[in-house]
Protein backbone atom coordinates (compact mmCIF):
# COMPACT_ATOMS: atom_id res chain seq x y z
CA UNK A 1 0.00 0.00 0.00
CA UNK A 2 1.49 3.27 -1.43
CA UNK A 3 0.52 6.88 0.42
CA UNK A 4 1.08 9.08 -2.53
CA UNK A 5 2.21 12.95 -1.53
CA UNK A 6 0.54 15.76 -3.80
CA UNK A 7 -1.57 13.69 -5.43
CA UNK A 8 -3.30 14.85 -8.81
CA UNK A 9 -6.98 14.29 -8.30
CA UNK A 10 -8.48 15.98 -11.72
CA UNK A 11 -9.39 12.26 -12.93
CA UNK A 12 -10.92 10.88 -10.00
CA UNK A 13 -13.48 13.66 -10.27
CA UNK A 14 -16.26 13.59 -13.16
CA UNK A 15 -16.10 17.47 -13.42
CA UNK A 16 -12.53 17.24 -14.64
CA UNK A 17 -11.74 19.99 -11.83
CA UNK A 18 -7.85 20.70 -11.42
CA UNK A 19 -6.81 19.50 -7.33
CA UNK A 20 -4.29 18.01 -5.77
CA UNK A 21 -4.21 15.98 -2.42
CA UNK A 22 -2.02 16.44 0.22
CA UNK A 23 -1.57 12.65 0.46
CA UNK A 24 -3.89 10.03 -1.21
CA UNK A 25 -4.10 6.37 -1.01
CA UNK A 26 -6.20 3.44 -1.88
CA UNK A 27 -7.08 0.59 0.08
CA UNK A 28 -7.68 -2.99 -0.80
CA UNK A 29 -8.50 -4.80 2.10
CA UNK A 30 -9.88 -3.68 6.00
CA UNK A 31 -6.58 -4.50 7.40
CA UNK A 32 -5.09 -1.84 4.96
CA UNK A 33 -7.61 0.39 5.87
CA UNK A 34 -7.15 -0.03 9.50
CA UNK A 35 -3.59 0.78 8.78
CA UNK A 36 -4.06 3.66 6.95
CA UNK A 37 -6.62 5.37 9.60
CA UNK A 38 -4.14 4.64 12.48
CA UNK A 39 -1.54 6.29 10.33
CA UNK A 40 -3.28 9.34 9.50
CA UNK A 41 -3.84 9.65 13.35
CA UNK A 42 -0.15 9.43 14.57
CA UNK A 43 0.53 11.72 12.10
CA UNK A 44 -2.23 14.20 12.77
CA UNK A 45 -3.80 13.71 9.04
CA UNK A 46 -7.43 14.28 8.82
CA UNK A 47 -9.10 11.83 6.81
CA UNK A 48 -11.31 13.13 3.58
CA UNK A 49 -13.06 9.91 1.55
CA UNK A 50 -13.37 9.97 -2.26
CA UNK A 51 -15.78 7.50 -3.74
CA UNK A 52 -16.51 7.93 -7.37
CA UNK A 53 -15.95 11.94 -7.82
CA UNK A 54 -18.93 12.56 -9.20
CA UNK A 55 -20.72 14.54 -6.45
CA UNK A 56 -17.99 16.84 -5.31
CA UNK A 57 -16.35 20.40 -6.11
CA UNK A 58 -12.84 19.37 -5.52
CA UNK A 59 -11.19 22.47 -4.27
CA UNK A 60 -7.97 23.00 -5.77
CA UNK A 61 -5.75 22.07 -2.56
CA UNK A 62 -7.15 19.27 -0.46
CA UNK A 63 -5.69 18.94 3.11
CA UNK A 64 -5.11 15.68 4.93
CA UNK A 65 -5.46 12.39 3.58
CA UNK A 66 -7.63 11.42 1.14
CA UNK A 67 -8.71 7.45 0.24
CA UNK A 68 -10.36 5.40 -1.87
CA UNK A 69 -12.00 2.25 -1.40
CA UNK A 70 -10.61 0.05 -4.07
CA UNK A 71 -12.74 -3.19 -2.38
CA UNK A 72 -15.63 -4.43 -4.71
CA UNK A 73 -16.86 -7.89 -3.26
CA UNK A 74 -20.10 -9.11 -3.40
CA UNK A 75 -21.84 -11.57 -0.51
CA UNK A 76 -24.54 -13.03 -0.28
CA UNK A 77 -26.16 -12.66 3.26
CA UNK A 78 -29.32 -14.35 3.13
CA UNK A 79 -32.09 -15.43 1.24
CA UNK A 80 -36.07 -16.37 1.84
CA UNK A 81 -38.96 -17.32 -0.87
CA UNK A 82 -39.20 -13.84 -2.25
CA UNK A 83 -36.03 -11.83 -1.55
CA UNK A 84 -32.42 -11.55 -1.32
CA UNK A 85 -29.69 -10.09 0.72
CA UNK A 86 -26.25 -9.06 -0.69
CA UNK A 87 -23.68 -7.35 1.10
CA UNK A 88 -21.70 -4.90 -1.01
CA UNK A 89 -18.37 -2.94 -0.68
CA UNK A 90 -18.04 0.68 -1.19
CA UNK A 91 -15.95 0.23 -3.83
CA UNK A 92 -17.74 -1.17 -6.31
CA UNK A 93 -18.98 0.73 -9.25
CA UNK A 94 -22.52 1.69 -8.88
CA UNK A 95 -23.35 0.61 -12.02
CA UNK A 96 -21.33 -2.14 -12.24
CA UNK A 97 -23.25 -3.56 -9.42
CA UNK A 98 -26.58 -2.57 -11.07
CA UNK A 99 -26.01 -4.94 -13.74
CA UNK A 100 -24.61 -7.61 -11.55
CA UNK A 101 -27.51 -7.66 -9.38
CA UNK A 102 -29.98 -8.42 -12.61
CA UNK A 103 -27.68 -11.05 -13.15
CA UNK A 104 -27.95 -12.44 -9.88
CA UNK A 105 -31.65 -12.75 -9.94
CA UNK A 106 -31.46 -9.86 -7.32
CA UNK A 107 -34.39 -7.07 -8.71
CA UNK A 108 -35.24 -3.18 -7.47
CA UNK A 109 -32.21 -1.24 -8.57
CA UNK A 110 -33.14 -1.18 -12.61
CA UNK A 111 -33.85 1.94 -12.65
CA UNK A 112 -30.66 3.32 -11.27
CA UNK A 113 -28.54 1.94 -13.89
CA UNK A 114 -26.01 4.43 -15.37
CA UNK A 115 -25.95 6.39 -11.93
CA UNK A 116 -22.46 7.47 -12.26
CA UNK A 117 -20.28 6.81 -8.51
CA UNK A 118 -20.17 3.86 -5.80
CA UNK A 119 -22.01 1.81 -4.24
CA UNK A 120 -20.53 3.35 -0.69
CA UNK A 121 -21.69 6.92 -2.51
CA UNK A 122 -24.95 5.67 -3.17
CA UNK A 123 -26.71 5.88 0.10
CA UNK A 124 -25.36 9.37 1.31
CA UNK A 125 -27.18 11.60 -1.24
CA UNK A 126 -30.08 8.46 -1.47
CA UNK A 127 -29.06 8.50 -5.17
CA UNK A 128 -32.94 8.11 -7.11
CA UNK A 129 -34.07 8.32 -10.60
CA UNK A 130 -37.20 7.42 -12.66
CA UNK A 131 -38.91 7.06 -9.36
CA UNK A 132 -37.10 5.08 -7.31
CA UNK A 133 -34.39 5.97 -4.54
CA UNK A 134 -31.60 3.14 -3.65
CA UNK A 135 -32.82 3.94 0.16
CA UNK A 136 -35.83 1.78 -0.08
CA UNK A 137 -33.45 -1.04 -0.75
CA UNK A 138 -30.99 -0.89 1.51
CA UNK A 139 -31.52 -2.92 4.76
CA UNK A 140 -27.98 -1.74 6.47
CA UNK A 141 -24.67 0.37 6.12
CA UNK A 142 -21.65 -0.46 8.05
CA UNK A 143 -18.48 1.63 7.99
CA UNK A 144 -15.95 3.80 10.55
CA UNK A 145 -16.82 7.12 12.35
CA UNK A 146 -13.39 8.50 11.47
CA UNK A 147 -13.65 11.40 14.56
CA UNK A 148 -13.43 8.11 16.72
CA UNK A 149 -12.36 5.29 14.57
CA UNK A 150 -15.60 3.32 15.74
CA UNK A 151 -17.00 0.76 13.62
CA UNK A 152 -21.37 1.10 13.34
CA UNK A 153 -23.54 -0.45 11.63
CA UNK A 154 -26.87 1.65 10.66
CA UNK A 155 -30.40 0.12 10.13
CA UNK A 156 -32.72 1.64 7.23
CA UNK A 157 -34.73 3.73 9.63
CA UNK A 158 -31.04 4.89 11.19
CA UNK A 159 -29.97 6.15 7.79
CA UNK A 160 -32.49 8.76 7.91
CA UNK A 161 -33.23 8.21 4.20
CA UNK A 162 -35.06 11.62 1.97
CA UNK A 163 -35.10 13.59 -0.59
CA UNK A 164 -31.10 13.34 -1.94
CA UNK A 165 -30.49 13.07 1.83
CA UNK A 166 -29.37 10.63 4.68
CA UNK A 167 -27.69 10.93 7.87
CA UNK A 168 -24.15 10.55 5.97
CA UNK A 169 -25.11 13.86 4.61
CA UNK A 170 -26.18 15.38 8.02
CA UNK A 171 -24.85 14.02 11.54
CA UNK A 172 -22.05 12.14 10.11
CA UNK A 173 -21.36 14.79 7.36
CA UNK A 174 -17.24 13.95 6.36
CA UNK A 175 -17.04 12.10 9.67
CA UNK A 176 -18.18 8.84 8.33
CA UNK A 177 -16.23 5.84 5.81
CA UNK A 178 -18.59 3.66 4.49
CA UNK A 179 -17.29 0.30 3.84
CA UNK A 180 -20.12 -1.83 3.06
CA UNK A 181 -23.60 -1.56 2.08
CA UNK A 182 -26.29 -4.52 2.38
CA UNK A 183 -29.47 -4.30 -0.23
CA UNK A 184 -32.23 -6.16 0.38
CA UNK A 185 -33.80 -7.05 -3.39
CA UNK A 186 -36.69 -9.04 -4.43
CA UNK A 187 -36.34 -12.40 -6.59
CA UNK A 188 -39.40 -11.52 -8.55
CA UNK A 189 -38.80 -8.49 -10.73
CA UNK A 190 -42.16 -5.63 -10.65
CA UNK A 191 -41.41 -3.29 -13.06
CA UNK A 192 -41.61 0.50 -12.40
CA UNK A 193 -42.72 2.46 -15.04
CA UNK A 194 -44.62 4.91 -13.37
CA UNK A 195 -41.99 7.86 -14.72
CA UNK A 196 -43.12 9.53 -17.51
CA UNK A 197 -40.73 8.13 -20.63
CA UNK A 198 -40.51 4.90 -19.23
CA UNK A 199 -44.62 4.54 -19.16
CA UNK A 200 -44.18 5.49 -22.73
CA UNK A 201 -42.05 2.76 -23.44
CA UNK A 202 -43.64 -0.08 -21.22
CA UNK A 203 -46.92 0.57 -23.12
CA UNK A 204 -45.33 0.26 -27.04
CA UNK A 205 -43.95 -3.00 -24.98
CA UNK A 206 -47.13 -4.28 -24.31
CA UNK A 207 -48.44 -3.66 -27.94
CA UNK A 208 -45.72 -5.32 -29.15
CA UNK A 209 -46.11 -8.18 -26.84
CA UNK A 210 -42.83 -7.74 -25.61
CA UNK A 211 -41.74 -9.17 -22.06
CA UNK A 212 -40.75 -5.89 -19.89
CA UNK A 213 -38.21 -7.63 -18.11
CA UNK A 214 -35.45 -6.27 -15.77
CA UNK A 215 -32.97 -6.19 -18.53
CA UNK A 216 -34.97 -5.05 -20.76
CA UNK A 217 -36.32 -1.65 -17.99
CA UNK A 218 -32.53 -1.74 -17.57
CA UNK A 219 -31.98 -0.61 -21.38
CA UNK A 220 -34.57 1.42 -21.63
CA UNK A 221 -33.28 3.74 -18.33
CA UNK A 222 -29.64 4.06 -19.89
CA UNK A 223 -31.22 4.82 -23.64
CA UNK A 224 -33.47 7.99 -21.54
CA UNK A 225 -30.03 8.69 -19.58
CA UNK A 226 -28.44 8.71 -22.76
CA UNK A 227 -30.41 10.91 -24.56
CA UNK A 228 -30.57 13.82 -21.56
CA UNK A 229 -27.32 13.44 -19.66
CA UNK A 230 -23.93 13.76 -21.06
CA UNK A 231 -21.40 11.21 -20.78
CA UNK A 232 -18.97 12.30 -17.72
CA UNK A 233 -15.75 10.44 -19.91
CA UNK A 234 -16.47 12.57 -22.76
CA UNK A 235 -18.28 15.86 -20.69
CA UNK A 236 -17.47 16.71 -17.48
CA UNK A 237 -20.50 16.94 -14.98
CA UNK A 238 -21.57 15.70 -11.92
CA UNK A 239 -25.50 15.06 -13.02
CA UNK A 240 -27.76 17.61 -11.82
CA UNK A 241 -25.61 20.57 -10.59
CA UNK A 242 -29.21 21.57 -8.13
CA UNK A 243 -31.67 19.74 -5.90
CA UNK A 244 -35.19 20.13 -7.09
CA UNK A 245 -36.50 22.53 -4.26
CA UNK A 246 -38.55 21.59 -1.80
CA UNK A 247 -41.15 24.21 -0.48
CA UNK A 248 -44.56 24.36 1.22
CA UNK A 249 -47.53 23.49 -0.92
CA UNK A 250 -49.20 27.05 -0.66
CA UNK A 251 -45.85 28.48 -1.92
CA UNK A 252 -46.63 25.96 -5.01
CA UNK A 253 -50.21 27.31 -5.21
CA UNK A 254 -48.73 30.77 -5.51
CA UNK A 255 -45.85 30.31 -8.01
CA UNK A 256 -48.79 27.88 -10.16
CA UNK A 257 -50.66 31.20 -10.77
CA UNK A 258 -48.24 32.80 -12.19
CA UNK A 259 -46.51 29.63 -13.99
CA UNK A 260 -49.18 27.23 -14.69
CA UNK A 261 -46.70 25.08 -16.49
CA UNK A 262 -44.44 24.56 -13.34
CA UNK A 263 -43.89 21.13 -12.91
CA UNK A 264 -44.52 20.15 -9.26
CA UNK A 265 -44.18 16.38 -7.74
CA UNK A 266 -45.41 15.08 -3.98
CA UNK A 267 -43.25 14.85 -1.52
CA UNK A 268 -43.90 11.06 0.24
CA UNK A 269 -42.90 12.32 3.61
CA UNK A 270 -44.65 15.18 3.67
CA UNK A 271 -48.34 14.19 3.94
CA UNK A 272 -48.92 16.96 1.43
CA UNK A 273 -47.66 20.07 3.52
CA UNK A 274 -44.71 20.13 1.18
CA UNK A 275 -44.24 19.28 -3.03
CA UNK A 276 -41.17 19.10 -4.97
CA UNK A 277 -40.49 21.63 -7.83
CA UNK A 278 -38.30 21.27 -10.76
CA UNK A 279 -34.95 22.73 -10.85
CA UNK A 280 -34.24 22.48 -14.58
CA UNK A 281 -37.46 23.49 -15.64
CA UNK A 282 -36.69 26.86 -13.19
CA UNK A 283 -33.48 27.07 -15.49
CA UNK A 284 -34.66 26.75 -18.50
CA UNK A 285 -37.19 29.22 -17.96
CA UNK A 286 -34.51 31.78 -17.57
CA UNK A 287 -32.77 31.04 -20.81
CA UNK A 288 -29.79 28.77 -18.99
CA UNK A 289 -30.18 25.86 -21.07
CA UNK A 290 -27.54 25.38 -23.20
CA UNK A 291 -26.33 28.67 -22.49
CA UNK A 292 -22.39 29.51 -21.84
CA UNK A 293 -20.66 31.50 -19.38
CA UNK A 294 -16.57 30.99 -19.60
CA UNK A 295 -15.72 27.77 -20.04
CA UNK A 296 -18.96 26.25 -18.26
CA UNK A 297 -22.38 25.75 -19.97
CA UNK A 298 -25.53 24.27 -18.46
CA UNK A 299 -26.16 21.36 -20.73
CA UNK A 300 -28.45 21.23 -24.19
CA UNK A 301 -30.85 18.57 -23.52
CA UNK A 302 -31.24 19.00 -19.29
CA UNK A 303 -30.67 22.61 -18.28
CA UNK A 304 -30.17 20.94 -14.54
CA UNK A 305 -26.79 19.59 -15.38
CA UNK A 306 -23.87 22.06 -15.74
CA UNK A 307 -21.06 20.91 -17.91
CA UNK A 308 -17.38 22.21 -18.17
CA UNK A 309 -15.33 22.35 -20.75
CA UNK A 310 -11.38 22.07 -21.52
CA UNK A 311 -9.27 23.80 -18.82
CA UNK A 312 -12.51 25.22 -16.73
CA UNK A 313 -11.58 25.76 -13.65
CA UNK A 314 -13.40 26.27 -9.85
CA UNK A 315 -14.11 29.84 -10.69
CA UNK A 316 -15.49 28.98 -13.80
CA UNK A 317 -18.45 26.61 -12.10
CA UNK A 318 -18.82 29.31 -9.37
CA UNK A 319 -19.20 32.37 -11.68
CA UNK A 320 -22.13 30.44 -13.94
CA UNK A 321 -23.52 28.94 -10.32
CA UNK A 322 -23.88 31.74 -9.13
CA UNK A 323 -25.11 33.53 -12.70
CA UNK A 324 -27.98 30.78 -12.47
CA UNK A 325 -29.04 31.19 -9.00
CA UNK A 326 -29.67 34.80 -9.21
CA UNK A 327 -31.87 34.52 -12.18
CA UNK A 328 -33.65 31.40 -10.78
CA UNK A 329 -33.99 33.92 -7.35
CA UNK A 330 -35.04 37.17 -9.44
CA UNK A 331 -37.10 35.38 -11.56
CA UNK A 332 -39.47 32.64 -9.15
CA UNK A 333 -37.55 33.90 -5.40
CA UNK A 334 -36.42 30.40 -5.48
CA UNK A 335 -32.91 29.58 -3.91
CA UNK A 336 -31.51 27.51 -5.62
CA UNK A 337 -29.36 24.68 -3.59
CA UNK A 338 -26.15 22.65 -5.81
CA UNK A 339 -26.34 19.03 -5.20
CA UNK A 340 -22.49 18.22 -5.29
CA UNK A 341 -20.69 19.36 -2.29
CA UNK A 342 -17.29 20.68 -1.95
CA UNK A 343 -14.27 18.53 -1.62
CA UNK A 344 -11.10 20.58 0.18
N1 LIG B 1 -37.28 20.33 -17.54
C1 LIG B 1 -37.32 21.37 -18.42
N2 LIG B 1 -36.14 21.81 -18.95
C2 LIG B 1 -34.95 21.26 -18.63
C3 LIG B 1 -34.92 20.18 -17.73
C4 LIG B 1 -36.10 19.73 -17.19
O1 LIG B 1 -38.39 21.93 -18.72
O2 LIG B 1 -33.95 21.71 -19.16
C5 LIG B 1 -38.55 19.80 -17.01
C6 LIG B 1 -38.88 18.43 -17.63
O3 LIG B 1 -39.58 18.60 -18.83
C7 LIG B 1 -39.71 17.79 -16.57
C8 LIG B 1 -39.11 18.33 -15.28
O4 LIG B 1 -38.41 19.53 -15.61
O5 LIG B 1 -41.03 18.23 -16.65
C9 LIG B 1 -38.20 17.34 -14.58
O6 LIG B 1 -37.12 16.97 -15.44
P1 LIG B 1 -36.50 15.49 -15.45
O7 LIG B 1 -37.58 14.50 -15.62
O8 LIG B 1 -35.38 15.48 -16.42
O9 LIG B 1 -35.97 15.25 -13.99
P2 LIG B 1 -35.25 16.19 -12.93
O10 LIG B 1 -36.20 16.47 -11.82
O11 LIG B 1 -34.65 17.39 -13.61
C10 LIG B 1 -34.37 14.27 -11.42
C11 LIG B 1 -33.08 13.87 -10.81
C12 LIG B 1 -32.21 13.14 -11.83
C13 LIG B 1 -32.96 11.93 -12.34
C14 LIG B 1 -34.28 12.40 -12.95
C15 LIG B 1 -35.15 11.27 -13.40
C16 LIG B 1 -32.64 15.54 -9.10
C17 LIG B 1 -31.81 16.69 -8.66
N3 LIG B 1 -32.38 15.04 -10.29
O12 LIG B 1 -34.09 15.24 -12.41
O13 LIG B 1 -31.04 12.71 -11.16
O14 LIG B 1 -32.21 11.23 -13.30
O15 LIG B 1 -35.04 13.14 -11.96
O16 LIG B 1 -35.72 10.64 -12.30
O17 LIG B 1 -33.50 15.07 -8.34
C18 LIG B 1 -28.78 13.31 -10.69
O18 LIG B 1 -29.09 13.39 -9.51
O19 LIG B 1 -27.61 13.53 -11.06
C19 LIG B 1 -29.79 13.00 -11.68
C20 LIG B 1 -29.53 13.00 -12.97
Amino acid sequence: MKIFPQYDLSALNTLSLPGRAEYFCRFNTTSDLLCLLREADERQLKVKVLGGGSNLILQPQVSGLVIQSAMDGVVKLSEDESSVTYCVDAGLNWHQWVLRSIELGAYGLENLALIPGSVGASPVQNIGAYGVEVGQAIVAVRGVQLSTQQWMSFSQQQCSFSYRDSVFKQQFNNDFLITQVVFKLAKVFEPQVSYAPLNKMAEQALVNKLDINAQRVTDWVIGVRNSKLPNPAETPNAGSFFTNPIITKSQADELLKLFPDLPVYPLVDSLGARVKIAAGWLIDQCGWKGRSLGLAKMHDQQALVLTLKPGACQQDLVSIQQAVQADVMAKFGIQLRPEPQPFR
